[in-house]
């Protein structure tokens, strides 16, 4: 059975109930399998368990100078435990669905502090001007065109409050199942090509996983998310590698290096 199918409860009309009828399909949350959850849109998938950089958001949430927006939040991975903390916590994700079992998850006194926002980063989210404490965008910037990552970078430095921080993780061109790519990373690299992580046939570097991923994936090196951040006056407090932890799939695993994330915050005074 495909994963949507899977995914999908059918509910039996009930017809003597008065209440206003629900839609027949809830989607459900897929099984987690080797600590990884499947998207229901292609988009890889949502990890199991809050990393470093994920936890560092959720730590940071309740004491946010404003509300939090978790950017790609799946079923919730960090949104969930944020709110937890007492966070008030947006929530976005390309795939609508996607939030629906986010917010099913949630009893309703947490459901209090949630907004859902649907919407495709950069062009189709928006937020006022110093409006937010945090944002994450964890594993989600790999999945944008290399000409959408500074208008990203951008808004996120807008939608931020003065002290308010950003926390990034993404895969890297390290990343276990691209492992084939990474003769050609290093050639753009010494070339001085810019974005060198930019693959572009993911069916031909992994084929095993290319039927729970889009067509290209951006994988971004410490100098590419270095240059952004600096572009648009984030001031980076920390950066460093995030490693696959062990129960993920072999496959996966390289040296280390798999995942990079950072944390950087918008100064007081924009320098
Ligand atoms: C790989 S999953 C990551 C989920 C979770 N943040 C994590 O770190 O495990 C990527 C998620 O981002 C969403 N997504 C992909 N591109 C997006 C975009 N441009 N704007 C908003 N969400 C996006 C996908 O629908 C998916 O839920």
């Amino acid at each position: 059975m495909n994963i949507l199918a899977s995914s999908m409860k059918i509910r039996p009309r009930n017809r003597t109930s008065k209440r206003k009828e629900r839609s027949p399909l809830t989607f459900r949350q897929p099984e987690e399998k080797e600590a990884l959850v499947v998207t229901l849109n292609r988009m890889g998938y949502m990890l199991s368990q809050p990393e470093k950089y994920n936890q560092a958001f959720i730590d940071f949430a309740p004491f946010a100078p404003g509300p939090v927006l978790d950017i790609g939040a799946a079923y919730g991975l960090a949104t969930i435990p944020a709110l937890e903390k007492g966070a008030f916590v947006i929530a976005n994700d390309l795939d609508e669905r996607h939030l629906k079992i986010l917010k099913n998850k949630l009893p309703p006194s947490l459901r209090k502090r949630l907004m859902l926002k649907p919407g495709r980063m950069p062009n189709g989210l928006e937020f006022e001007e110093n409006s937010l404490g945090a944002v994450l965008a964890s594993r989600v910037l790999n999945f944008i065109a290399p000409e959408e990552l500074l208008p990203s970078f951008e808004k996120i430095f807008r939608w931020l409050r003065p002290g308010g921080k950003f926390f990034f993780l993404g895969a890297t061109p390290y990343m276990g199942n691209f492992q084939r790519f990474i003769p050609l990373y290093l050639k753009r690299k010494k070339e001085g090509q810019k974005w060198p992580g930019l693959l572009e046939n993911i069916p031909f570097y992994a084929p095993n996983r290319a039927c729970d991923l889009p067509q290209f994936i951006h994988l971004l090196d410490e100098d590419d998310l270095r240059q952004l951040s600096t572009k648009v006056g984030l001031i980076i407090e920390e950066m460093s590698y995030s490693p696959a932890i062990e129960e993920h799939p072999q496959e996966m695993k390289f040296d280390g290096r798999e995942q990079i994330g950072f944390i950087a915050f918008k100064p007081e005074e924009v320098l």
